[in-house]
């Protein structure tokens, strides 16, 4: 079978320095893989690769058996391969509701007909409220004006748009950063909740939250693979516990 993603020596170089080394991994269908390294490791530099944000200096991006390296972006997310973006100021007098029925109607090639209210399209109306009740805003909240909502939400608003283009592929770099302690854990249990049609590499810092979502593990360090496995492999790498010296100790006991 094939992967859903996968890379061939994918490189970047910025100048003389190599953010994104040579790396080969892949993500089979349905996973739910954790993407980590120290700062500066290349994580958020390897998914503008995926995503094609930034083209690679070398190497392949092959989407569920196609070679996309040298598709533009939206070539690659018209092919399922999607990530999360900050919602920009445009929304934010809009709902969530509101920004979804247009992702529904733009994933659709149908565009808004925007002078129409979006209450007249009825499909992809019920479409983004059934989205949205999966990723558990209540009416009000799917209602509400996006900048009323709580940082959370709001989040997970970014991560619903993003679902909205039924992604067989979904890259969520850091979607729980700045989210306060109480409301992070409900995201990430909500994205690992998700559909197993899709599957979904996740870069996060917290190693609890990592723990909690991963069941496999990609360590990037400097740019390479330093390590790849269970969560209960990679916290007893020895090279994985010296790339991150005290940090590993706050990851539970496995
Ligand atoms: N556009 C750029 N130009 C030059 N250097 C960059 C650029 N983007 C990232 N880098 C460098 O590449 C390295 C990896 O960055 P990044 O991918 O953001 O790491 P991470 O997300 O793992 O913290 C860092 O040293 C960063 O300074
Ligand atoms: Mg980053």
């Amino acid at each position: 079978m094939n992967a859903a993603l996968e890379t061939r020596g994918l490189t970047r170089h910025f100048g003389g320095f190599t953010a994104v080394d040579d790396v080969s991994f892949s993500l089979p269908a349905g996973a739910r893989q954790a993407l980590i390294g120290p700062n500066g490791a290349g994580k958020t530099t390897l998914v503008n690769l995926l995503s094609g944000a930034l083209p690679a200096s070398a190497g392949q991006v092959v989407l569920g058996g196609e070679d996309v390296s040298a598709l533009p972006m939206h070539l690659r997310v018209q092919r399922g391969l999607v990530r999360t973006f900050q919602i920009s100021q445009l929304f934010a007098e809009l709902s969530p509701l509101e920004s979804v029925t247009l992702a529904v109607l733009q994933r659709a090639g149908r565009g808004a007909v925007w002078w129409r209210p979006l209450r007249r399209h009825r499909a992809e109306q019920d479409e983004a409220a059934a989205l949205l009740a999966r990723l558990r805003f209540s009416d009000a909240e799917a209602t509400a004006r996006t900048d009323l909502l709580p940082y959370g939400k709001r989040r997970m608003l970014e991560i619903a748009l993003a679902l909205a283009l039924k992604p067989r592929v979904l890259l969520l770099d850091e979607p729980a950063a700045g989210v306060p302690p109480g409301e992070s854990r409900e995201v990430l249990d909500t994205v690992a909740a998700l559909p197993r049609d899709v599957a979904i590499l996740l870069i996060e810092h917290d190693m609890d939250l990592v723990f909690r979502f991963a069941e496999r593990i990609t360590v990037l360090a400097l740019g390479a693979v330093l390590a790849e496995g269970t969560p209960a492999g990679i916290q007893r790498h020895p090279a994985v516990r010296e790339a991150y010296l005290g940090e590993m100790a706050h990851a539970p006991a496995a």
